[in-house]
């Protein structure tokens, strides 16, 4: 009974990976694209050998158990099922606690000298992103949302706060999850190692629109990086059609700079994400939609149905032609 007892709770964990989203896709912890993640996957390869081995060992003592009738056991069998029951699973376990511990110090060490910092905080429900200005202007930070820029093989130290609840920073390509809490700094550590566009998501329920917290993460060469922080810390470039013109007047008369920051416009606020350079980034509230006029005429209307619980209030009382200006002026500040 023990061994069917063992056989069905290690059961569930072949369907778990063989289903998982970790397995391949956007969110792969298991196609590492950074040191710390390699190291996760590596990890987690040791583990599931380790699990099938106990797991096999225990389905062999079970069957042979059911196949030896009752008071008909041969010598051998106390040493068989304290052999396959015992020592196998101890010998096991032992070796994959020592793997597991020697790990840590790769995973959880001070960031290297010379590293880039990013500070990030968790905001119900997006990510506040802001760098050190590239000119060493400690005081002025270049700050976005929802978007994370690195340069390849060069070491990040993510400094991480909560402006609200308790969410849980993660980018399973390039590393473990890290909380994040209000009032307390935590740090992350990632080297990314491939060029590429990954995904990062809140891994901490943390209310109703906690599905919809994620963000994208670029890494690139050290040159692009320079030259897109650089081109972040400028002000905004602004369209100047018709429809982008009526749009600029209409986010003052909205007072959407009441919650919102666009640096080269009047908008001061850091309530809301920053806009400045908002046309530029890969998607829009926080991973939702995807960054294009239409999307953002849909989320200007109707926040709360696309999001649950969003902060962001409805502009649905504006006409269609308000809000399509609106969308040409917030989509060309890039
Ligand atoms: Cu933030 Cu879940």
């Amino acid at each position: 009974m023990l061994n069917l007892i063992t056989y069905f709770y290690s059961a569930p964990f072949v369907p778990g990976i063989l289903l998982a989203d970790v397995w391949h896709g956007k969110h792969s912890a298991l196609e590492p694209a950074g040191t710390a993640a390699s190291e996760i996957a590596t990890l987690f390869w040791a583990m599931a050998v380790g699990a099938a081995v106990i797991w096999l060992s225990m389905i062999v003592l079970g069957v042979y158990c059911f196949r030896t009738h009752q008071g008909m056991h041969p010598p051998r069998l106390p040493w068989f099922i304290i052999g396959g029951g015992m020592a196998v699973p101890s010998v096991v376990l032992a070796v994959l606690l020592g793997f597991g511990l020697s790990a840590m110090p790769r995973l959880v060490g001070p960031a290297p000298e010379g590293s880039l910092r990013v500070h990030v905080t968790g905001e119900q429900w997006w990510w506040r992103v802001s760098y050190e200005h590239p000119q060493g202007l400690d005081t002025q930070r270049v700050e976005l949302a929802n978007e994370i820029h690195l340069p390849v093989d060069r070491a990040v130290e993510f400094v991480l706060d909560s402006a609200d609840v308790i969410h849980s920073f993660w980018i399973p390509s390039l590393a473990g999850k890290v909380d994040t809490f209000p009032g307390r700094e935590t740090r992350l550590v990632v080297t990314p190692t491939s060029e590429g566009v990954y995904q990062g998501i809140c891994a901490e329920f943390c209310g109703g629109a906690h599905a919809w917290m994620e963000f994208t993460v670029v890494v690139e060469s050290p040159e692009a990086f320079d030259a897109w922080l650089a081109e972040q810390a400028t002000p905004s470039n602004t369209l100047h059609d018709e429809g982008a013109t009526r749009g600029r007047t209409l986010f003052r008369q909205q007072g959407c700079g009441a919650c919102h920051s666009i640096r080269g416009n009047v908008a001061r606020s850091r309530v809301g994400p920053d806009l400045t350079h908002v046309g530029s980034r890969h998607s829009i509230a926080a991973g939702r939609l995807p960054n294009d006029r239409l999307s953002l005429v849909r989320w200007l209307r109707d926040p709360k149905g696309l999001k649950p619980e969003a902060l962001m209030p409805s502009f649905a009382m504006l006409s269609d032609e308000d809000l399509e200006s609106l969308a040409a002026y917030l989509h060309g500040l890039k």
